[in-house]
């Protein structure tokens, strides 16, 4: 699977003629995933992994060998892994549910890149087969928040955290938000 397109907030400004490459990573690619995670800013940082996470618990993170294999969906501009859409499988999980997470560079947010790796990640958990995912982030992550909204998702607030919902088996409006993405 790869992909480019273009970015429709990006009509004006330094990005305008960078089309994002959209792709699959590979496990050989963790260098370029934690030089990703390593950029994020540190809000965006807090926000991926839901406290400050250190270079040490992010480093641990990238070398982690699941046994369940995750999908990558990377988002590459002009050749630098600038966005990540990970679906990470449940290991105890009873009808193979599977997590959700995103991580944009401060620079590339509000461009509508998360709205594309959503789409392609809706795509990837849909051929494998996978019927709901799950997505936590925190309650003042409101662009999360929304595009998790726009991409059907059930939103319950819990302790400290805001769960997400997708069920990949409703039909409709997941596809409708997907094939929105670019135009
Ligand atoms: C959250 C994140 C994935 C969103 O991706 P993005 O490329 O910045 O977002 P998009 O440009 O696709 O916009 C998504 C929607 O949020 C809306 N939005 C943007 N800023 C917003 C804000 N401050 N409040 C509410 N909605 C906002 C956008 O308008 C868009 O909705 P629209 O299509 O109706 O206009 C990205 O910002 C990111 O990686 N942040 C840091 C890490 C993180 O928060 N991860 C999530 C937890 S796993």
């Amino acid at each position: 699977m790869t992909s480019t397109a273009s970015l429709p907030g990006a009509a004006a400004g330094p990005v305008e003629d960078l089309a994002p490459v959209i792709r699959r990573l590979g496990r050989e690619e963790r260098a370029e995933m934690l030089a990703h995670f390593l950029r994020l800013d540190e809000k965006s940082r807090y926000f991926r992994f839901g406290y400050p996470a250190a270079e040490n618990t992010i480093r641990r993170y990238c070398e982690m060998e699941p046994v369940l294999e995750p999908v990558i969906i990377g988002a590459f501009i002009g050749g630098t892994l600038r966005g990540i859409a990970e679906i990470r499988p449940l290991e105890n999980a009873v009808h193979q549910e599977a997590e959700l997470a995103f991580s944009i560079e401060e620079n590339w947010q509000s461009l509508g890149l998360g709205h594309t790796l959503m789409a392609e990640a809706m795509v990837e958990a849909r051929l494998k087969g996978i019927p709901k995912l799950q997505l936590s982030c925190l309650p003042d992550n409101f662009r999360m928040r929304r595009l998790a909204e726009q991409f059907g998702a059930h939103v319950t607030r819990q302790t400290g955290q805001i769960r997400c919902e997708f069920s990949l088996q409703r039909p409709g409006k997941l596809t409708t938000a997907g094939s929105t993405a670019w135009q």
